[in-house]
């Protein structure tokens, strides 16, 4: 039975460009992950799409002075365009405000309540003295009362990992203007997380895959659950769907409630978008599906609390009991995986901080691949790690354009120029042999890794395999052996071997390099697509959906999403066998070398900054 396989990618907020630390989290290792298993045959379902609600955009608008709506509408296009452009293979990459997702947050919520997991409270909700607005908790700091760390935000403290409420906040600030924020009585409603941590506890023990940090983080957050409240105090958001509220413009559903209900949204637009309205539910619903979920350690706790707490409600299988909703028995996450920061040279990268390599700027310059190599090579796939130009150089150079781009290249102008084709081998020799089981178990050894996400020992694995093939090259000397006519046969082979190595090579390094994997598939003679690519496609907000409340986007609005005809590729996880006789030509350069000035300079739009002397 082929698997089912749900690539759940963090939903990035239309608040802005996104920059490299941004696809280093969430969007690279999600792309890797899914371009392999969608090879080594499973069903998969990747989506995502932009978070647009929520205090981020609404204190950007004010910056930009703009609409939210017009705000959230300029980055979604330009946030489509840059994932599009690294080639990230979203089978549906969509935005949060569309109706369909207005409907299904709406069903979820309603599901929580009747079921009993929704609790309506007076709390204490800040203000900003000055203008009278709500405070946002992301956007209040102080000392955190657990840890006692400075910089501790409204909603959590990096620091402990803790869930707070600003109120807890000791010396709070206003991250807005810097003044102290009054705290006033509000109505909302909180999800009961005390009464679903058992059910909680059950499932995160059953989690052993996982990576270590991300799964004792995880634990540790089941020892201090409080109810966390679900609504908020702003006129931008998805209407609570209960009488009595969903005509108050004044308080909407929470944008990390209505955020990570975008992976249900976007799985049910996507079924609707190919045709087969049901789709979805092999993902959600069958017991046998499998979900994997990828994003940056600053959003581990809504994919491993809040997201599994509201579905656990949702089945009615929390300490209070109750009953499914209409989508039926939703699935929690198998895994969620989780990368650490990328910075650039010891700050956190972050748009404020003005340190910014933008996606877009870097795909201008240097296309998609480099920036995928570096981060699967050097990313923050256990640690925080720093990107410099630097080292980007150094291992674009290196590795990419000398290790691989030239094995390429020399093989097959070697093939081309003394037989016009693939050549046919002769016997093979020990180190013949040798070097093709070493590539053709390649396929188990770095398959084990990106089933369990570990892309970095994945591609070293891959690159072992160039390196071998460059030594084997190195000790056979085919340059050699091309000057001696007797040599011939001698040299068919060894040229059939290395190139064997390198489709295998290939093979593996097509869901980390799938623009240059089709290159080098074309550079080896053979035709057609082989690594598909995502395109953007601009559609209509039309699906029957009848979501309730004010404020909610009208029908017939138009927007660009991702999509893909994945299954049109033929890459698939295994040897592809070289066909004696193949034509090849003379190769195009396939990996562009770098100015080693671009290390110590860096590009005009991000230069270095060295201190003064
Ligand atoms: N917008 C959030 C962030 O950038 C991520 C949301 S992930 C989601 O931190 F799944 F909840 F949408
Ligand atoms: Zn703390």
């Amino acid at each position: 039975m082929t698997k089912s396989v749900l690539t759940a990618v963090a939903w990035p907020y239309a608040n802005g460009p996104r920059h490299i630390g941004h696809v280093a989290g969430f969007g690279v290792p999600s792309d890797v992950f899914a371009r392999y298993q969608r090879m080594a045959g499973a069903d998969v379902l990747m989506i995502s799409g932009t978070d647009e609600h929520g205090t981020p955009l609404l204190v950007q608008a004010e910056k930009e002075g703009v609409s939210v709506q017009e705000l959230a509408d300029r980055y979604n296009r330009q946030i489509v365009t840059d994932l599009a452009g690294l080639g990230l293979s979203y089978d549906l990459f969509t935005r949060t405000t569309t109706r369909n997702h207005y409907a299904v947050v709406q069903e979820l919520f309603r599901g929580l309540y009747d079921n009993g997991y929704m609790l309506k409270e007076t709390t204490m909700g800040a203000i900003s003295p000055s203008t009278g607005r709500t405070l946002p908790d992301r956007y209040i700091e102080g000392t955190c009362p657990i840890c006692g760390a400075d910089g501790a935000r409204g909603d959590q403290c990096d620091a402990c990992g803790n869930q707070l409420d600003p109120a807890d906040l000791i010396n709070p600030v206003s991250k807005i203007n810097g003044e102290t924020p009054k705290f006033i009585e509000t109505e909302h409603f909180l999800l009961d997380l005390p009464s679903l941590a058992e059910a909680l506890r059950v499932w995160l023990q059953g989690r052993e895959d996982w990576r270590p940090n991300v799964l004792k983080f995880s634990l540790n957050l089941l020892d201090d659950l409080r109810p966390r409240a679900m609504t908020r105090d702003i006129d931008w958001g998805v209407p609570i769907p209960i009488e009595g509220w969903q005509d108050n413009n004044a308080k909407k559903l929470y944008v990390w409630f209505d955020a990570v209900v975008g992976y249900l949204s976007a799985s049910i637009e996507w079924a609707y978008r190919s045709g087969d309205p049901e789709a979805w539910k092999r993902f959600w619903t069958a017991e046998t599906a499998q979900s994997f979920y990828f994003m940056g350690k600053d959003n581990i706790t809504f994919h491993s609390q809040i997201w599994p707490a509201e579905l656990l409600g949702y089945r009615g299988e929390g300490a209070k009991g109750g009953e499914a909703g209409e989508f039926g028995e939703l699935q929690l996450p198998t895994e969620v995986v989780s990368s650490e920061y990328l910075t650039m040279s010891g700050s956190k990268f972050s748009s404020s901080k003005g340190v910014v390599i933008y996606v877009k700027d870097f795909l201008a310059d240097f296309g998609p691949d480099p920036l995928r190599y570096f981060i699967a090579t050097a990313g923050p796939e256990n640690t925080d790690t720093d990107f410099t130009w630097d080292e980007f150089v150094r291992r674009v150079n290196n590795e990419l354009a000398n290790g691989w781009g030239n094995l390429v290249s020399r093989t097959v102008a070697m093939a081309a120029k003394n037989f016009g084709a693939v050549p046919a081998p002769g016997e093979l020799s020990e180190a013949d042999q040798k070097l093709l089981d070493l590539a053709e178990n390649a396929f188990a050894v770095v398959g084990e890794h990106l089933e369990h996400s570990r892309f970095k020992a994945g591609i070293t694995h891959a690159m072992h395999v160039v390196g071998e093939c460059n030594a084997y090259l190195g000790e056979q000397e085919p340059w050699h052996l091309a000057k001696d006519p007797e040599q011939k046969e001698r040299l068919a082979t060894v040229l059939w071997v290395a190139l064997q190595v390198i489709s295998d090579a290939n093979t593996l390094l097509t869901p980390y390099l799938p623009s240059t994997a089709q290159k080098v598939h074309e550079t080896l003679g053979r035709t057609g697509v082989w690594a598909a690519m995502p395109k953007v496609v601009e559609v209509s907000d039309d699906m029957p959906v009848e979501p309730v409340g004010v404020g909610v986007p009208e029908k017939g609005r138009t927007y660009p999403v991702i999509m893909g005809d994945y299954q049109a590729g033929q890459a698939h996880w295994g040897r592809t066998p070289m066909v004696a006789g193949v034509e090849l030509s003379k190769p195009k350069p396939l990996i562009q070398k770098l100015d080693p000035e671009l290390g110590e300079t860096g590009p005009e739009w991000a230069p270095v900054q060295r201190d003064e002397a």
